[in-house]
């Protein structure tokens, strides 16, 4: 860690340490705090994630100008906005922050939330890339949640934050997620370099689908991983889940909804599908072949090709 990095490190836990105590300590705070108490948030949760809120005022700037702070380092933190005369101002205001941090365990960037849903905002915002921050590569929670992915033999892979924070309270303490972008090949290296077991654990909704879908392309492509897909309910997030159902739920569900990724794959090309004329069930066998194919085991491939065969009436010979 060169002297610039460590400053920059410093920067960033100082920038969390006061988010987080305006957020459990401030008046300032407290819709921010009630907020994710509602959310079914405990203070240990709180605590655990050194969670924070930016409020609507000049908060960082003038905290870190007492300090004397280098400007050009306070430039290089993202942690800022410049204006046209080089002047910096807080970028994030009126947030539930959320510190992002590093497979080492420092804070390298924030992503803050919104309290209220605006149409002109993004729901979330991360800080910008910088030398500390790449967000194809980092993982959220992949420094707390190593511990319980070696224990556990496996990891999951959620599509948000919160997923993971709630997963994490319900005692599901292997979760991360990758930085609201799609998964990268990069972090996909990241975690085979800690287990070689992944459930992907994605949205019910229609985005979180293809997601998955999107997911076990790359991962099957990148990885040797022992895959499995964690099935929500239609239209409910792993955090919705919870908080609809309860910790011991959660937790049951993450056992009885997972399913090989072949048999979600199977769902998943034929939904919205009717299927009734021939062409439609050529070009579905066609995408189901390929698929097929990379099953690895020739008993279970026999059988999938069996069912293939009987269902469309297709000589099974013909489909090898
Ligand atoms: N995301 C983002 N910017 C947005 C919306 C989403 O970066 N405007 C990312 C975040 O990392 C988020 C993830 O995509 O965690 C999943 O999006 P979504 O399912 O919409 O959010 P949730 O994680 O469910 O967030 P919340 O429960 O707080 O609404
Ligand atoms: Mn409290
Ligand atoms: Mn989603
Ligand atoms: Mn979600
Ligand atoms: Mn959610």
């Amino acid at each position: 860690v060169d002297s610039k990095t460590g400053q920059l490190l410093a920067l960033h836990e100082q920038a969390a340490k006061l988010y987080h105590h305006i957020l459990v300590n401030t008046e300032m705070g407290q819709p921010a705090l009630d907020y994710l108490h509602d959310r079914g948030l405990t203070d240990e949760t709180i605590d655990t994630y050194q969670l924070g809120f930016a409020p609507g005022q000049r908060l960082l700037k003038p905290f870190f100008d007492q300090r004397q702070s280098d400007y050009q380092l306070l430039r290089q933190s993202g942690l800022f906005i410049e204006n046209a005369q080089g002047e910096l101002r807080d970028r994030f205001t009126e947030r539930v922050m959320f510190p992002l941090r590093n497979a080492s365990g420092h804070v390298a960037a924030f992503s803050g939330r919104l309290l209220q849903k605006a149409d002109d905002q993004p729901k979330y915002l991360n800080s910008p890339e910088t030398t500390l921050f790449n967000k194809s590569k980092l993982l959220f929670n992949f420094d707390l949640a190593r511990p319980a992915i070696r224990q556990a033999g496996e990891v999951t892979l959620f599509e948000g934050y919160m997923d993971v924070i709630s997963a994490t309270q319900a005692g599901v303490k292997n979760g991360i997620a990758s930085m609201g972008t799609s998964l990268t090949t990069e972090q996909i290296y990241a975690i085979e370099r800690t287990t070689d077991k992944l459930n992907v654990c994605y949205d019910g909704d229609e985005p979180g689908q293809r997601a998955i879908d999107r997911a076990l392309r790359l991962l099957n492509e990148h990885s040797h991983l022992q895959l499995s897909v964690i099935q929500l309910p239609e239209g409910q997030d792993p955090d919705e889940y919870r908080k609809a159902h309860g910790d011991d739920a959660f937790r049951q569900m993450m056992v009885s909804a997972k399913e090989p990724p072949l048999q979600f794959q199977l769902r998943f090309l034929r939904r919205d599908r009717p299927l009734e004329t021939d062409s439609e069930r050529l070009a579905y066998v066609n995408q189901v072949l390929p698929l097929l194919a990379q099953v690895d085991e020739p008993v279970e491939r026999d059988m999938y090709l069996g069912q293939l065969a009987n269902e469309f009436q297709i000589d099974k010979a013909a489909l090898v």
